[in-house]
């Protein structure tokens, strides 16, 4: 697979804006609280590192890193923790920064994963969110962009742990 079948979808410069924008949102929403972002690896990376430094309210960052088993496109639905937190979340606010919302399944363990720790507030940022592919029905307090049931590389997003460089997203074909 190279990136002659790929398509651009969303360019750098509007992914920059967006996450400025949804940064701006979650300051407005949550002024004069203090949060722990937690980033899901590793499709997280830049989405985190941008948000991060957009982001005016103070915060701390940790890492969890699932598995979920299944094709290289498509998701099993069964998640294994491969990295847990080096934090105790326990009334703690937590925002987990997510790449992607697919089927929900990731998600949907990932939250109950979360919250069966007792944060005082768990919220969900997700840069991308494929609405038409939903299984399990999750909630997502704040989604970048939404966009078509089409596999997607780039700012991240990997296929077969390639492509997670570009600044860009695109499509696969
Ligand atoms: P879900 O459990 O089906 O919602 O899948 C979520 C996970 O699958 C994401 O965290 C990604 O790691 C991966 N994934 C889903 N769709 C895509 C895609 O279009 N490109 C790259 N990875 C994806
Ligand atoms: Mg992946």
């Amino acid at each position: 697979m190279s990136l002659d079948h790929a398509t651009p979808l969303i360019e750098a410069d509007r992914i920059q804006a967006r996450v400025r924008e949804l940064a701006t949102e979650f300051a407005t929403d949550h002024q004069g609280e203090e949060w722990l972002l937690v980033g899901a690896l590793k499709g997280c990376i830049h989405f985190l590192s941008d948000f991060s430094r957009a982001l005016t309210l103070e915060h701390t960052i940790d890492f969890m890193q699932v598995s979920s088993y299944g094709t290289e496109k498509k998701s099993s639905g069964i998640v294994r923790i491969l990295k847990d937190l080096d934090t105790n979340i326990e009334g703690r606010n937590v925002l987990l920064i997510e790449d992607i919302v697919d089927t929900g399944a990731t998600l949907a363990h990932l939250r109950e994963f979360l919250g069966s720790r007792k944060p005082a507030q768990l919220c969900v940022v997700a840069l991308l969110s494929k609405d038409s592919a939903r299984q399990v029905q999750v909630p997502v307090e704040y989604v970048g962009f939404s966009i078509d049931d089409r596999f997607v590389v780039g700012y991240g997003l990997d296929y077969g742990e390639r492509f997670r460089n570009l600044p860009y997203i695109a499509a696969l074909s």
